[in-house]
């Protein structure tokens, strides 16, 4: 709180509008009362210039490129923490002393298995069902199975729902794709880490061993980190809206899973790839980046850009550090899609078009480069996205339910339609 304010001066009135301070970033205009103060809305589709909510868990400098979780800088958390580790902390609001860890990470993994029931849910879907579609069924068909923690005024409830969350959307995300190309579903291994029951889950058949390198599994782990949680992005503005009406964790989460899989947010290393692959060779980078500069195309540079890092993306950062080392490890060198996207990022770099407008690699651009060497489909980049994510939203959940001043998300409007008329029967029209 500041004692500043902000005079907004029209049609002869004056309203005085108090300015809010964080504890880092812009001051914000609490435009609360504007409305009954001054009968006018503010209009900012897109939300460029609107903070939602208050919040504590994430804080983003988008010019000077930092991305903080709880204070602690992503680049730090990637080297020297874990997926687990990060999760407490972002639920909870501090790193886990040593009993704290051993105890979270012992709860979290007793989840991991889903009700033996929901195999037969999966069973419903198409063969070649892309696994987002099937992970947004699952996840929401949950509060139809876990009923017993979806009481959204019980914290105890609230904080099972967030360990079941937590722990089966691995389960459910290597289901999905195990169904799409028809193996047998591979239960989880609470011995393994976290990331390592993943991959296992995703690649082990029962015919044959399967060993988890643990340099995928640290990569895996970092891919994890990298995209746990990144403040009031689209997916977790709409489980923050989808949950201010009182609807069950579960529910929300499925809302959060169908927002991110749009090729603008989570859908963007799977769009990305697909670009790799469209370009071809590298002869062809120049001319697709010309049509990617000509608005009429309809294409974009998919994993370039982003809507508040204007320098850089430091998760980017850690994840071409990432890429290198997986490449490196699997002897992966002249593969084409991988030159392709070492070229594009060069000759992008340079390029005066993304340099004037601030549009750098972004996270995906790197994520999707690491999960095609280590044997994933495209198909599975974005339920790896919302794997990491879920915790982000449930972090994010947790501390709108926690907030006594919480209310139901209901934007507002500028009406561009007709104006008011009368009903012509049909006849007569
Ligand atoms: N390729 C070519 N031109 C671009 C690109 C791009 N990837 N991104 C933005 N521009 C241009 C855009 O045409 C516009 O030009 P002008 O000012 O001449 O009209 C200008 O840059 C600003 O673009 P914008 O759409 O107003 O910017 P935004 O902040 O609304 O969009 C974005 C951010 C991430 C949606 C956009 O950069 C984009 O579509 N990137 C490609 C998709 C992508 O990689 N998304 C992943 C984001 S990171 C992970 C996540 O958050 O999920």
């Amino acid at each position: 709180m500041t004692d500043k304010s902000a005079t907004l001066t029209f049609d002869n009135k004056q309203v005085e509008l108090p300015i809010l301070s964080g504890s880092e970033g812009p001051d914000v205009i609490d435009i609360r009362k504007l409305y009954s103060q001054g009968n006018v809305f503010t209009y900012d589709p897109g939300f460029t210039s609107t903070a939602a909510c208050d919040s504590a868990i994430t804080y983003i400098d988008g010019d000077a490129g930092e991305l903080w979780h709880r204070g602690y800088p992503i680049d730090q958390l990637a080297e020297k923490s874990h997926f687990l580790e990060m999760c407490y902390l972002l639920l909870y609001g501090d790193l886990p002393d040593a009993a704290q860890l051993e105890h979270f990470e012992t709860t979290v993994t007793r989840h991991t298995m889903i009700h033996e029931q929901m195999h037969m849910f999966f069973r419903g879907f198409r063969r070649d069902a892309h696994p987002m579609a099937t992970m947004v069924g699952v996840v929401g068909a949950m509060s139809a199975f876990y009923h017993d923690s979806t009481d959204i005024s019980d914290p105890r409830q609230r904080e099972i729902a967030s360990f079941r969350l937590i722990a089966k959307m691995p389960t459910i995300a290597a289901m999905a794709y195990k169904y799409s190309i028809g193996q047998p579903f591979v239960y989880p291994a609470n011995s393994l880490s976290y990331a390592a029951n993943f991959l296992r889950m995703c690649f082990a058949v029962p015919a044959e061993d399967y060993v988890v390198n643990p340099v995928l599994e640290r990569a895996m782990d970092r891919i994890f980190m990298l995209h746990a949680d990144h403040e009031q992005n689209a997916s977790t503005s709409t489980v923050r809206l989808a949950s201010s009406s009182g609807a069950n964790p579960f529910a929300c989460i499925a809302a959060g899973i169908a927002c991110l899989w749009g090729p603008a947010h989570g859908g963007a290393n799977q769009a990305a790839l697909e670009m790799l692959r469209e370009i071809g060779t590298v002869e062809n980078i120049p001319d697709y980046i010309e049509q990617t500069k000509d608005k009429t195309s309809g294409k974009r540079l998919m994993g370039f850009g982003h809507r508040v890092y204007k320098n850089f993306d430091p998760r980017a950062k850690v994840m071409k550090q990432s890429a290198d080392e997986v490449l490196e490890l699997l002897g992966i060198h002249n593969n084409p899609t991988l030159q392709v996207a070492k070229e594009l990022e060069r000759i992008a770099l340079e390029d005066e078009y993304f340099i004037s407008k601030k549009l750098y690699p972004n996270v995906d651009f790197y994520s999707g480069i690491i999960l095609e060497a280590m044997g994933f489909p495209t198909s599975m980049f974005t339920p790896i996205f919302a794997v990491a994510r879920t915790v982000g939203w449930i972090s994010q959940w947790q501390e709108m339910i926690s907030d006594p001043q919480m209310k139901i998300g209901r934007p507002r409007q500028l009406y561009t339609g007709p104006g008011r008329r009368d009903y012509v029967d049909v006849e007569r029209r």
